[in-house]
């Protein structure tokens, strides 16, 4: 079953290779796209013309994006298609699906840190920040390639809706323009922090190249699924009445 977590040693299996390889295309395509993107963007900088030129012209530069886009637009496609069959056929365990526990996990965590409470959110295969994330990856892919596909092909999409006004062209541009530099600073700074710089995975979070993560991190991570997966419980409170998590007790997830 895919993305299940099998305990293999001191280590869990926490990505399959059908993930891993699936994160390394988006983090390429996404850097590519970036880069063609931007410099675009910011034409009239030195380092953008920099770029430009060493891309070899403008036009090349356009070319790559819009290919790269293509290769970014299947990609997402695949992954939502996969996800959604996976969900509705296969079963999956929807763990990343947003619930209440999230909205409370939050709130217990801001208690944690300001000391009120000893015991941090015990959280499941995904907690509420990486949820956040990850929909923010997903619902902004999809605005990039609605406003990308508007940009490259404006006349088709009003044969496609005719009562769209002709505002939706520039509207189009802000967006892709404004969300392009809204993904790189979250990237930038909150994807790269907690994959490379937080203390607690520094030099970096090898998990999307190994597929695996360490016993220590499971339990101090993803209790309740540790717990789901070895039968084991880590501690006696109340808390430990959700060790089965709020999707029950199917293991399997959504990617
Ligand atoms: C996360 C992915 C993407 C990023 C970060 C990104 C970034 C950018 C940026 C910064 C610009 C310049 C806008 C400006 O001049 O103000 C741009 C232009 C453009 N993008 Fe994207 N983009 C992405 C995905 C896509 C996709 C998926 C498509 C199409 C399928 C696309 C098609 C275009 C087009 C057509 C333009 C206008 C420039 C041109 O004619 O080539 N982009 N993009």
């Amino acid at each position: 079953m895919a993305d299940v977590i099998k305990k293999n040693g001191e280590f869990f299996r926490r990505f399959n290779p059908l993930r891993i390889i699936e994160h390394q295309a988006n983090a390429i395509t996404f850097i590519v796209l970036v880069v063609t993107g931007v410099s675009q963007k910011f034409h009239d900088s030195a380092w953008a013309e920099w770029i430009i030129m060493n891309l070899g012209g403008i036009d090349n530069a356009r070319i790559i994006h819009r290919t790269t886009g293509l290769v970014f637009t299947a990609l997402t496609l695949q992954h939502i298609l996969t996800g959604s069959y996976g969900l509705i056929v296969k079963k999956w365990m929807p763990s990343m699906v947003i619930n209440l526990k999230d909205f409370t996990d939050a709130i217990d965590n801001l208690k944690y840190y300001f000391g009120i409470t000893d015991m941090p959110a015990r959280c499941d295969r995904y907690d509420y920040k990486q949820k956040f994330e990850y929909w923010g990856v997903v619902v902004g892919g999809v605005l990039m390639i609605m406003t990308g596909l508007t940009l490259w092909f404006p006349t088709k999409v009003f044969h496609l809706i005719p009562f769209l006004p002709g505002q939706i062209i520039p509207a189009a541009k802000a967006a892709h323009t404004n969300e392009a530099m809204l993904a790189l600073l979250v990237i930038v700074i909150w994807h790269i922090y907690n994959s490379v710089f937080s203390p607690e995975v520094f030099p970096l979070d090898t998990a999307i190249f190994t597929g695996r993560i360490s016993k220590e991190r499971m339990i101090h991570e993803h209790p309740l699924e540790y717990e789901r997966l070895t039968g084991e419980k880590l501690r006696d409170d109340a808390g430990s009445e959700e060790g089965k998590g709020p999707e029950g007790d199917e293991a399997g997830s959504a990617p």
